[in-house]
């Protein structure tokens, strides 16, 4: 297949380029923007030999370019302004990459006839929702924060281009996604570091939240899934895509520590804006009609992280 993944610099989209390119036809568009180290984001591009474009798919002009030149069968959006705490400060860089950015990749796929999009939406948009697990049939209308309404505007968008050109729209809400090559904003890579330097972690909330943390081998399966399912049949549909297993921020710091061999020196902070207590993935919908069951445990994700970040970074 000819496949468009936007975003394909980034810790998800690379993964799911190193396993696709083998047998397909990938072209990657990514501003390579610097929202975080922007060495980590060349050193994957450095791994995979596809036609890759260093553009940003909010400009309309150069992204109709890139269509006019390649034939795409699918698109893979996975390009987005990531990070919910960063979104309180920078809630511009959000209205350009996930709202402008995205609808520039919807009127592209209208224009050019591809008739399949796979795009990433998050668990975020599930906001401070209360009952556990979260199903994609419950309401989302209360975000919490601006990335959490850009997704749920993209699962919106979805649905409009879906309902009035029948393109296949496939949402996936990923949940807390971590492994190799990884994304430096995040807790899990952050505590691995200070911990490895023995400089204190910030642990918010005191501690007391859960995350329903997703080893990415196991989410680039559920991609891949999703871009084979109904293909052609002009569905339009949302999948939770996460372990389903919350585990505690506490023991997974623990989990990190064993792992390294090293206790962590914590300092415990109040809970930040926009962040929630709790996520919970119900995957009986992704089970069912995708056939994706995630596979990988915390204690063993972790340890294949942990590894990859000490031979990457020398520690
Ligand atoms: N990692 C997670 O835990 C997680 C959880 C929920 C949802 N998601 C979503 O999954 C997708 C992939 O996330 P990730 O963790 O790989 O993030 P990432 O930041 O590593 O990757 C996103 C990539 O998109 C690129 N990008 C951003 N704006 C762009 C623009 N305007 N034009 C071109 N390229 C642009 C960035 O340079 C980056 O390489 C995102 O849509 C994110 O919101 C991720």
């Amino acid at each position: 297949m000819r496949i468009l993944v936007t975003g394909g610099a980034g810790f998800i989209g690379y993964h799911l380029v190193k396993s696709l390119m083998k047998d397909n036809e990938i072209v990657i568009v990514d501003n390579v923007c610097d929202y975080y180290d922007v060495k980590l984001k060349e050193d994957r591009l450095k791994q995979i030999d596809v036609k890759f474009y260093k553009t940003d798919f909010s400009d309309l002009e150069e992204m109709d370019k890139i269509f006019s030149e390649n034939q795409f069968d699918i698109i893979v959006h996975l390009g987005a302004q990531a990070g919910v705490r960063y979104s309180i400060e920078n809630p511009h860089a959000y209205e350009k990459s996930n709202l402008l950015g995205t609808l520039n990749i919807f009127e592209l796929a209208r224009k050019y006839g591809i008739n399949k999009i796979v795009y990433a939406s998050s668990s975020s948009v599930y906001g401070g929702n209360k009952k556990t697990p979260f199903s994609e049939e419950d309401n989302v209308d209360n975000p919490v924060s601006l990335y959490a309404a850009t997704k749920k505007s993209n699962e919106l968008m979805a649905s409009v281009y879906n309902h009035l050109y029948k393109i296949d729209m496939v949402g996936l809400r990923f949940f807390t996604v971590y492994g190799e090559f990884g994304r430096p904003d995040m807790a899990y890579f952050k505590f691995t570091r200070k911990i490895l330097e023995e400089k204190p972690i910030d642990v918010y909330n005191f501690g007391e939240m859960k995350r329903d943390f997703t080893y990415i081998d196991d989410i680039v399966d559920g991609v891949v899934k999703a871009m084979d399912y109904c293909f052609g049949r002009k569905c339009c549909e949302i999948f939770n895509l996460g372990n389903s297993k919350p585990v505690e921020l506490g023991y997974f710091i623990e989990v990190i520590e064993k792992e390294i061999g090293k206790k962590a020196v914590k300092n415990f902070l109040p809970m930040q804006q926009g962040d929630v207590l709790a996520t919970y993935a119900d995957i009986s919908k992704a089970k069912r009609l995708l056939g994706w069951e995630p596979k990988t445990n915390i204690e063993e994700g972790i340890g294949k992280f942990v590894k990859w970040f000490r031979e990457y970074y020398g520690k």
